[in-house]
Formats: structure tokens, sequence, C-alpha cells
């Protein structure tokens, strides 16, 4: 299978996943023949692309962080938490119960999938920004938190810290929120106090939080040069999961399309990611973001150096920017390839002939 962006999609092309809609409803079935009336359906929808079966892409294919299930189910718990959170502890109570029993669930998954690395194009398939977030940086914590070998009853902690690390935004003035321009100096400090009321929050009503899951809801805006919110506090006096949450956040908003601006490509939200390093992140943290996420997915059609166009087969994880890629084409062109052109595979870090290819980048969006 192989990713194609919603704007490159052609009536014909099979589907290879199944998407659901905003609320779990089946759009389209693995299998399904798109037609013309579907892709317009997608766009609106604001779905980025679909992954399509084609013989191009033969025996692609790539494993998922969670199940589709986890995914629905975390997000809509979130969602509840999120509703009931603005009614008050009480009723928020069942809601974190719920939470903790998915986010245990996934734990496990990823426990029992060590090699398991981030697809992101498949985390990034819905528009619904604020509780698929949410979920996207629970799971990306857990899997960096697996890296650094924390104990699991850590992971829980922190994909539980990572799940609710913004529901102070609950409290805050929903015009602020949602403004789509530039906040005012008072309106950015309106919208700044929502890792304090997070905290306040949690604090007062489920004291069974540990310290460090409420300092990293509280420092999750901080940066180690200092100049985070709302203490500007530096490296060592922000807390091991406020720094692992903080650059998972960025991360994921950078991949997301937001009202202001597209998504980034994983690769260039990586590039920014390592050129924060020591700046916003924690340098030790980057390290092991990068070891589990990829900048180029299984899937992803791919412009070579050389002109030649391919598509990802498999990552090598010691160089996450030298896969082992499929050469669908000699130039660049439209995303088919041409009819007689015969596909062939080359790795780019164990092929000593194509050291001097690299990955420019994802081919269009
Ligand atoms: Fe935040």
């Amino acid at each position: 299978m192989r990713f194609i962006p919603a704007p490159c999609l052609r009536g014909g092309m099979v589907c290879a996943k199944r998407i659901r809609g905003k609320n779990g409803e089946l759009l389209l079935n693995k299998g399904a023949r798109i037609q013309d009336s579907y892709i317009r359906r997608i766009r609106e929808l604001g779905i980025i692309g679909i992954y399509i079966e084609d013989n191009l892409s033969e025996g692609i294919e790539f494993v998922d962080i969670i199940t589709e299930t986890q995914r629905s189910n975390s997000v809509n718990t979130v969602k509840s938490l999120f509703e009931n959170v603005s009614k008050g502890v009480p009723s928020s109570r069942s809601s974190i119960q719920q939470l903790r029993k998915t986010i245990d669930e996934i734990v496990e998954t990823i426990i029992n999938n060590k090699d398991l690395n981030v697809n992101l194009s498949d985390l990034k398939i819905y528009d619904d920004y604020t509780y698929f977030h949410s979920v996207n940086v629970g799971v990306l914590a857990i899997l960096i938190a697996t890296r650094m070998k924390l104990p699991n009853n850590r992971l829980s902690e922190i994909g539980m810290a990572a799940m609710l690390h913004d529901v102070g935004k609950v409290f805050v003035n929903k015009q602020i929120l949602n403004k789509p321009g530039k906040l005012s100096d008072e309106e950015f400090s309106e919208m700044k106090s929502h890792s304090e009321r997070g905290f306040e929050f949690l604090r007062f009503g489920f004291p069974s939080f540990s310290q460090d899951m409420l300092r990293a809801i509280m420092e999750h805006h901080e940066r180690i040069d200092g100049n985070g919110y709302p203490a500007s506090k530096r490296s060592g006096q922000i807390s091991e999961y406020a720094r692992i949450i903080s650059l998972v956040d960025v991360f994921d908003a950078l991949t997301s399309d937001r009202p202001y601006r597209r998504a980034l490509t994983p690769s260039d939200a990586i590039e920014y990611i390592m050129a924060e390093s020591n700046k916003a992140f924690d340098p030790i943290i980057t390290k092991f973001f990068l070891s589990c996420v990829m900048p180029y997915s299984p899937g992803t059609t791919v412009r070579l150096s050389n002109g030649w166009v391919g598509i990802v087969v498999r990552n090598n994880f010691e160089a996450s920017l030298r896969p082992l890629v499929r050469v669908i084409r000699h130039q660049v062109a439209e995303l088919e390839s041409d009819n007689d052109f015969k596909p062939y595979e080359i790795d780019l870090l164990n092929d000593k002939t194509n050291l001097g290819i690299t990955i420019l980048g994802h081919i269009d969006r």
C-alpha cells in the first residue's frame, strides 16, 4: 500500500485501509474502488489523504502503533472527559477511570511491540484537532518513554499526563481559544493560563495523581533555555515527563492542519525539532524521539536527489533518512508511473553504489 495525498487522488484507485469519519462511521471500506464523488467528500471532510493498493506498492505494509478501536475509544474517552471537566470534579471521576483503562491497554500494546515506530500519515488522517491531538501526544509520549526504558507504572502515568496536558483549556475563554487571528497580550496570557488551571483542577480533584504527573501538566510549555511559561524554568528544573510531553506536543501540532497553516510533513517537522533541540527541547529526549519517529513511513512517495521517484518500502532504523526505496520512475512527473518502467528497489543505507542518493522530500501533498 502507499499513501496518496487528497489532491492527488484519482477515480478508480483502490482503498487499502478502512476510513472512518469523525464519529467513527465507516466512510470507505478496504478494497473499495474510489469514485470521483468520494474524492470530493474526502477533501470536504479535511482528510489529508488515504492509503491505496496498487501494483507499484505491492508488498509494502506497516504496523499501526495502536489499533483503530483503541484510537477511537481513546478519542471518545478524552472527549467526554473534557466535557465533564467543565461540569466539575465529581462528573470527571468516571471518565478518568475509563481513560486509565484505555491507557493501560495502549501501554500493553506498545511494550509488547518494542520495534513499533510511528506511522505518521496514519495518525494524521483526521482534521478534528483537540481530542486526536491529546491522544496522539499520549501515544507518542508513551512510545518515547518506552524507548527510554521507564518502568511500566511510569508509562501509564506519562500517558495519562500527556492525554490531559491541555485539560486546562476547558477553563480558557472560548472566544480566545478559537480565535483564528493573532492574540493580544492580554488574550495570550489568558491562553497561557491553561497550564496552571489544568494543574490546579487535577491537584484538588484527583489527589491520587502523582507530583510528577501534575508537574507535567504545569510545565508542558516550559523550554530548556528558560523562554517558556509559566515559570521560565530551565532544563534540570523541568520534570522529565514535561520535557517529553513538550516535544511531542509541538511535533504533533506541527504535523496537523490548523486553521492558520497547513500541516508540515513529518520530515519538515522533525527538522524543526532538531533545530530546536538544546533550545526548546532536551537533547537526550530529542535523541529518543528521533529513534522512534521516522520521517518517511513505508508507503510514502518520495523524490530522490537524482530526480528519481520512489516509494519507501522499509526503514533502516539506525539511519532514518536512508530507507529501502522502490524506484518507480526516473523522472518527476505525475504520481502514476509510466507503464514500461520496471520498478526496482535500492537500499539508501546498505547499497554502496547508492550512497550519493538522498531523499529530497515527500512528493506533493
Ligand atoms: Fe498546552
